[in-house]
């Protein structure tokens, strides 16, 4: 049993377990897409997600999962997951990041995860986080302490743009008005989401996704998790945790986070590059197709990258559906 690093030929073999995983998460929600039943796509999901972790080769802890051991059935905090050979590792998952957009059949939802070593991942409550993510270009350009127009400017010149032609992403909620206030005053391109900020936080770095910026308060989950892609691709991320009242911050203070006016850097919610990030598309969005289907067959389209080795694939699988049923919910 090795606990250092994912660093023998395994790893590289992991990477393709991982992608199995999303994939198989992803083509079990797909088939909800439209139907009205956010909490349906994400049980489908979430138990294709667990039933597929059984057949890879890791000793995984879930750190950032599905809620608390006593509000998830699956994929909770501190579940074991893995044949429990091998590796000991800190998994991440939102086997649906973007319950609504499957729901109301928008663009954008994915299946998620990220892997490290053991204690590599921030153990990030559940709660919101002020967060900003930007493309290898930026590094060390923005900050959180910086105003929004300052952080645009930073981005426009690092791209060598106008700040008219940087595009930034955001929720679209009320808490972030202020926000597009100002993003519309200085004339930059806002495109506003109504959720799933995983993805186009990925966008930032990845050339002609047309997204250069995601701004603006989401998930703590959501933000380790881009992180972890954002290590792999060396894209700038940073995030600071958004109580809301007593029980979050001691939620907080519980899992070892003292300072919660701290802004997290890429260092704090990934430790090291030995980190894999796999993400398959649910329904179409900035850099993934969603899932097809063709009678006898569906296609997944996916995105794997290794921190070792700042490789990032994409692969596009054809799976023939009468062989995999037992990874499907069944309608
Ligand atoms: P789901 O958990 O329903 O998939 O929603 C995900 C998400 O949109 C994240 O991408 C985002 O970080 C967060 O929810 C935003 O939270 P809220 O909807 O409370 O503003």
């Amino acid at each position: 049993m090795f606990t250092e690093r994912l660093c023998s030929v395994m790893e590289r073999e992991l990477a393709l377990e991982f992608a199995r995983v999303t994939e198989a998460a992803a083509i079990a929600c797909a088939r909800w897409w439209g139907r009205g039943n956010k909490n349906a796509a994400d049980n489908a999901s979430v138990g294709a997600m667990r039933r597929m972790f059984d057949t890879v080769n890791i000793d995984g802890v879930v750190v950032i999962g599905e809620g608390e051991r006593d509000e998830a059935p699956m994929l909770y905090i501190g579940e074991k997951v893995g044949t429990g050979k091998h590796v000991q590792v800190d998994v991440a998952v939102d086997p649906l990041e973007g319950t609504n957009l499957v729901a109301k059949g928008l663009t954008g939802a994915i299946s998620v995860l990220a892997v490290a070593p053991k204690d590599c991942l921030l153990h990030a409550p559940d709660m919101y986080m002020e967060k900003i993510a930007t493309g290898p270009a930026t590094v060390g350009k923005v900050s959180l302490d910086a105003s929004v127009t300052e952080n645009v400017k930073a981005v426009a010149k690092s791209l060598q743009k106008t700040v008219q032609d940087v595009t930034v992403v955001i929720l679209d909620r009320e808490r972030h008005r202020k926000i597009i206030e100002e993003l519309r005053e200085i004339g930059a391109r806002i495109k506003l989401i109504s959720d799933g900020d995983v993805s186009p936080a990925v966008a930032t770095c990845i050339p002609g996704s047309g997204v250069d910026m995601v701004l603006g308060i989401g998930g703590a989950p959501e933000g380790v998790l881009a992180a972890a892609a954002l290590r792999c691709m060396g894209g700038e991320f940073q995030g600071r945790l958004w109580p809301e009242n007593k029980q979050e911050i001691e939620r907080a203070h519980k899992l070892g986070i003292k300072d919660l006016k701290k802004i997290l850097t890429l260092d704090d919610l990934v430790k090291g590059d030995d980190v894999v990030f796999a993400a398959t598309g649910v329904t179409d969005g900035d850099f993934l197709k969603g899932v097809r289907y063709y009678g006898n067959h569906v296609t997944t389209h996916t995105v794997i990258m290794r921190g070792a080795s700042g490789t990032i694939r994409f692969l596009e699988a054809r799976h023939r559906m009468d062989k995999k049923s037992q990874y499907v919910e069944v309608f």
